[in-house]
C-alpha cells in the first residue's frame, strides 16, 4: 500500500506523515531529505557547475542514504549529517537541485527502491504525480500563508534564537514560487488527490483525518 502526501513547504506534511506511518506501521519517507541532502553537499564541494557526465560521476561516487526508524537520519558516505540539512544557506540553494531533471530522475529511483514492496507513507511535492502516480491514497495538504509562516517559525526559532519572522516570510515565498513554477515535476495537485487544509487544524487532528479515511476506505 501506498499514500502519497504532497503540499508546499509547512504545510504539515512531515509530521502527518511520520505520525500517519507510525499509526499504521508503515515506512516513512520524506523525499525532500534527499533534495536537501544533495544541496548540501554541492554547496560544501562547490559542484553547482555540473554537466550530465559530472552528475552522473556524483551519484556513483557518494553513498546517500536515509537511515533509524523513521528514515530521517541522513548519512552522506556513512556520516550523518542530518544536522546541517535545514539552514537558510540549503532553503536558498535548494530550487537549483530540485529544477534539475538529471538529479530528479536519480533521486526519484532511489525514492522508488525504498518503497518497493513495501508500505509506506510517502511525502514530498511530486509523490502522487511522479513517485507514486499509482498511489493508493493521494493527500494535497494546504495552509494559508500567514499560519505556514508561524509554525516555521516557530519550529526554526528553537534552533536558531536569533531568527525574525521576516527572514522566514521571505524564504516561505520564495521556496513556493520555486517550487510552482519551476519546468521540472513543479508541485502541483493530483487530480485524483484529497486536499486538506489544514490552517485551523492540530497535528493530531490532520492524523486522525487522513486515518480515518484510509480505514474507511479498506473496510
Ligand atoms: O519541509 P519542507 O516542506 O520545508 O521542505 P522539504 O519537504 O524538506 O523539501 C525541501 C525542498 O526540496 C522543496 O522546497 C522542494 O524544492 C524540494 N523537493 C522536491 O522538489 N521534490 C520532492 N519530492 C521533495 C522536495
Amino acid at each position: 500500500m501506498v499514500i502519497s502526501i504532497d503540499g508546499p513547504a509547512a504545510s504539515g506534511k512531515s509530521t502527518t506523515a511520520k505520525l500517519l506511518a507510525e499509526k499504521l506501521s508503515y515506512i516513512h519517507l520524506n523525499t525532500g531529505l534527499f533534495y536537501r541532502l544533495v544541496t548540501y553537499i554541492f554547496i560544501k564541494k562547490n559542484l553547482f557547475d555540473s554537466n550530465q557526465q559530472t552528475i552522473d560521476n556524483f551519484f556513483n561516487n557518494n553513498k546517500l542514504e536515509l537511515k533509524g526508524s523513521n528514515l530521517d537520519k541522513v548519512f552522506w558516505n556513512d556520516k550523518d549529517v542530518s544536522s546541517f540539512l535545514s539552514s537558510s544557506t540549503v532553503n536558498e540553494k535548494i530550487h537549483i537541485i530540485s529544477n534539475n531533471a538529471m538529479i530528479r530522475e536519480k533521486l526519484v529511483s532511489m525514492q522508488r527502491l525504498i518503497g518497493s514492496g513495501n508500505n509506506i507513507v510517502c511525502e514530498g511535492r511530486d509523490i502522487g504525480s511522479v513517485v507514486y502516480p499509482d498511489a493508493d491514497f493521494k493527500f494535497f495538504l494546504v495552509a494559508d500563508l500567514e499560519s505556514r509562516i508561524k509554525r516555521r517559525f516557530i519550529e526554526e526559532k528553537k534552533n536558531n534564537p536569533s531568527l525574525i519572522i521576516e527572514d522566514v516570510r521571505e524564504s516561505l515565498i520564495s521556496r513556493d514560487f520555486n517550487d510552482t513554477n519551476r519546468s521540472n515535476s513543479p508541485l502541483l495537485k493530483p487530480s485524483d488527490s484529497i486536499e486538506i487544509d489544514t490552517t485551523n487544524m492540530t497535528i493530531e487532528m490532520q492524523v486522525d483525518y487522513i486515518y480515518k479515511l484510509i480505514k474507511q476506505d479498506i473496510k
